[in-house]
């Protein structure tokens, strides 16, 4: 009975992988952006990273955007973070790009908006 319970989690488990890997296309590139919207001339300054790149400290002028490229790995643990400052706000941290929360809404292309009235994250469906 414990045997055959086992076999069954083992088996759980194998397909659960199988699905998560055929659900990604390993070689599919995500595109990044951040767009700063704040207005009045004021800069945004943006500090992204991956556990394997890191974008390096950027300023972002008002009306442009930061934008970049990555690939997902097939594992869906994909995770680019930002540190965001504006005016006093020096360390605002968010998760630009997380797998498991973006990979629906992000299929090939994930943008952020920051203005005076929030950071919003655009539906963009292709
Ligand atoms: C924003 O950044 C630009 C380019 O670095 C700079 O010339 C400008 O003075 C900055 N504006 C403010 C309000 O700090």
């Amino acid at each position: 009975m414990q045997a055959s319970a086992l076999i069954l989690c083992n088996a759980l488990v194998i397909l659960l992988i199988l699905s998560s890997c055929t659900s990604v296309h390993s070689d599919d590139e995500v595109h990044v952006s951040i767009m700063n919207r704040l207005g009045s001339g004021k800069n945004l300054t943006l500090h992204c990273q991956s556990k394997d790149t890191n974008i390096g400290q950027q300023n972002v002028c008002d009306g442009s955007e930061l934008g970049w490229d990555f690939a997902v790995n097939v594992w869906g643990s994909m995770l680019f973070y930002c540190d965001m400052g504006w005016e006093e706000v020096h360390q605002y941290h968010f998760d630009a790009y997380y797998f498991q929360r973006d990979f629906a809404r992000c299929e090939s292309q994930c943008s952020w908006l920051v203005s005076r009235e929030g950071i919003y994250g655009l539906n963009v469906l292709e």
